[in-house]
């Protein structure tokens, strides 16, 4: 996600936010299954003892085998091809060499760029067993997603996204981020507009209409939702995201395109592996 602007969250935008041809859905289509299909095939992978470094390798060697470059390694002088952000990481965790342990719940965000497009996603899992509040935290952040993502139809706005997730995360008793937001993609990894998460208001308190959605926008929504407190901190490596309150913390994301009539989703897991209820056997 990128870094909320305030000049640009509150105000005015500047920039254009692009307008893609029913063409430029295909390739689209290519990269985001492309980085759904790491995300599926990384499934049986997160174990109790596998470091998120090895899960970096796997995500950088399936790029090279799909002639896919992963658009995080170099971005910005981050150095890592995925983000793997566990337990009370918001976002941009970096892979290292520390195994995961059972309990611990990891989101894994990929990027792939295909044929020059961006396929962008994350999502949670489980590793071994988690306690029900950090399951109940997944599902409530996968539901509002799903929310924001149901949101997106012409003549709508980038408002009525934050709106629909703020509204369902909250009354679930979790908090909203509010320092990363959703982007524009296409060509570019993070473009106009920015989704933010929330139902964003003016400077004298009114609701902020945000942009109008039409069709041919290309953007993510990818909702960051705590258990506590909204505030975060990065840590001194300049990319770790934490809790300031050191609550967990749940994230996923898709890439999207609105179309005529509502929103295509460019990185539905090819195997339904939607979230871990769908792949962990209920007790
Ligand atoms: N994939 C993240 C997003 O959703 C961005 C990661 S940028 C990185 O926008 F440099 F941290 F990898
Ligand atoms: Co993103
Ligand atoms: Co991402």
């Amino acid at each position: 996600m990128s870094f909320v602007d305030a000049a640009q969250a509150h105000g005015r935008k500047t920039g254009q936010i692009k307008l893609h041809s029913a063409a430029d859905f295909e390739p689209m289509r290519r990269a985001g299954w492309l980085a759904a299909e790491a995300l599926d095939l990384l499934t049986p992978m997160v174990k109790p003892g596998v470091t998120t470094a090895e899960l970096d390798q796997f995500a950088f060697q399936f790029g090279m085998d799909h002639r896919a470059y992963p658009a995080p390694l170099g971005y910005r002088g981050f150095r890592k091809s995925i983000c793997t952000s566990i337990n009370h990481v918001v976002c941009h965790g970096i892979p290292d060499n520390k195994p995961l342990r059972h309990g611990d719940i990891v989101n894994i965000d990929v990027t792939f760029i295909l044929d020059g497009w961006h396929g962008d996603s994350s999502r949670m899992y489980i590793v071994g067993e988690a306690p029900r509040r950090a399951e109940r935290l997944i599902e409530v952040t996968y539901e509002a997603l799903m929310r924001g993502v149901a949101a997106v139809k012409p003549g709508a706005t980038t408002s009525d996204i934050g709106a629909a997730i703020q509204s369902f995360a909250e009354g679930e008793r979790c908090s909203v981020v509010r320092d990363f937001c959703g982007h524009g993609l296409g060509q570019l990894f993070h473009d106009e507009p920015n989704i933010l998460h929330y139902q964003p208001t003016t400077q004298n308190g009114k609701k902020d209409p945000g942009a109008p959605l039409k069709p041919g926008m290309f953007f993510t929504i990818e909702p960051m939702i705590n258990l506590g407190r909204a505030p975060v901190k990065v840590l001194p490596d300049g990319w770790t995201a934490v809790t300031r309150d050191r609550s967990l913390s749940a994230q996923f994301e898709h890439s999207v395109g609105v179309t005529e009539t509502g929103v295509e989703i460019f990185t539905l897991s090819p195997r339904g592996l939607h979230q871990p209820s769908d792949y962990r056997p209920q007790a």
